[in-house]
């Protein structure tokens, strides 16, 4: 008896034991699938070189789906050198995805996009990246600190520098307020902040990169009206002296682009400057109705 007694416990951690390898191995096996997914996105053989970005993009009778259906359909733009392009629309429409392939998160299937006249293919993937900042609805903040936050990308930050792009960016004073300054940790995804302190960060952040290119997706569609103000002021600081895609659904934040183009369902219907386009009547005279933004 007392042998047996003794025997039944090391069996059960036996099969415990093999129970643990099972589930590891079926782990292994899922970590391993994203790991050797394979990234449709490559780089080309014989990278050209992109140093300093002073050139204009363009958008060539760009097509593009994800499924059958086209989501982008045969859309043309030229964005010079430090001008602002609003896209505008309703939802599902194609903006973000039109965004989406400057930075080449998916690569258009007909037609092309060009920097200065070069293919964006041509580029290293790396290269283009670093040119371009984006701020999007949904800010990406790790459980971190602020600063840590605030330096995700950029290498050899000072102090000074991330203080200053802080205070650019609205977010010097809730920082400075909070119990560790800098250095407080803002939580999973940053869940110890508000949505407009979360947004503010991720602009400090994109103030930090510096890019010459800068993406603004519905940057402020999550936020209330107050914290939209003082987000919008970072904002339009920001977009001084460099190239922006801004997408935004509310029409004050578009009014000033040098170019409003309007999608609807993959195409632009209408494009021109915000005067133009009421004086014209279409869609935009009546988003701006709709939304009555004066
Ligand atoms: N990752 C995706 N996979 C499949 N379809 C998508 C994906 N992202 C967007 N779509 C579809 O593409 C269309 C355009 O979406 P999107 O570019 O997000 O529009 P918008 O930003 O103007 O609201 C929508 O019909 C949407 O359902
Ligand atoms: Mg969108």
């Amino acid at each position: 008896m007392v042998i047996f007694y003794s025997i039944i416990n090391p069996a059960k951690d036996l099969s415990k034991a093999t129970y643990s390898i099972q589930k590891g191995l079926a782990s292994m096996e899922r970590v391993d699938k994203i790991l050797s997914a394979d990234n449709p996105i490559k780089d080309p053989a014989n990278p050209k070189p992109l140093a300093a970005f002073k050139s204009d993009i363009s958008y060539r009778n760009v097509r593009f789906r994800y499924g059958s259906e086209w989501v982008i359909d045969d859309v043309s733009i030229d964005i010079p050198f430090g001008s602002t392009v609003a896209l505008v629309g309703q939802s599902g429409s194609g903006k973000s995805t039109l965004a989406d392939l400057l930075p080449r998160f998916y690569d258009v299937e007909e037609g092309q996009i060009t920097i200065g006249g070069t293919d964006i293919r041509d580029f290293k993937v790396r290269d283009l990246r670093s040119l371009m900042g984006n701020v999007n609805q949904e800010a990406i903040l790790f459980n971190d600190t602020f600063y840590n936050n605030i330096t995700f990308g950029v290498e050899g930050a000072t102090m000074e520098q991330v203080e200053n792009a802080a205070r650019v960016a609205n977010a010097y004073d809730f920082i400075v307020a909070s119990e560790q300054g800098f250095d407080t940790n803002i939580g999973d995804r940053g869940c110890k902040l508000s949505g407009g302190q979360r947004q503010r960060i991720s602009i400090a952040r994109a103030i930090l990169k510096n890019p010459s290119i800068l993406i603004l997706d519905e940057a402020t569609s999550a936020l209330d009206t107050e914290s939209e103000r003082s987000v919008q002021e970072a904002l339009d600081r920001l977009m001084r002296d460099r190239t922006t895609l801004v997408i935004a659904h509310r029409l004050s934040t578009i009014r000033n682009a040098d170019l409003i183009c309007v999608m609807h369902e993959g195409k632009i219907v209408e494009r021109g400057t915000h005067d133009e386009l009421i004086a014209l009547g279409g869609y935009y005279k009546r988003l701006v109705d709709m939304q009555s933004v004066r």
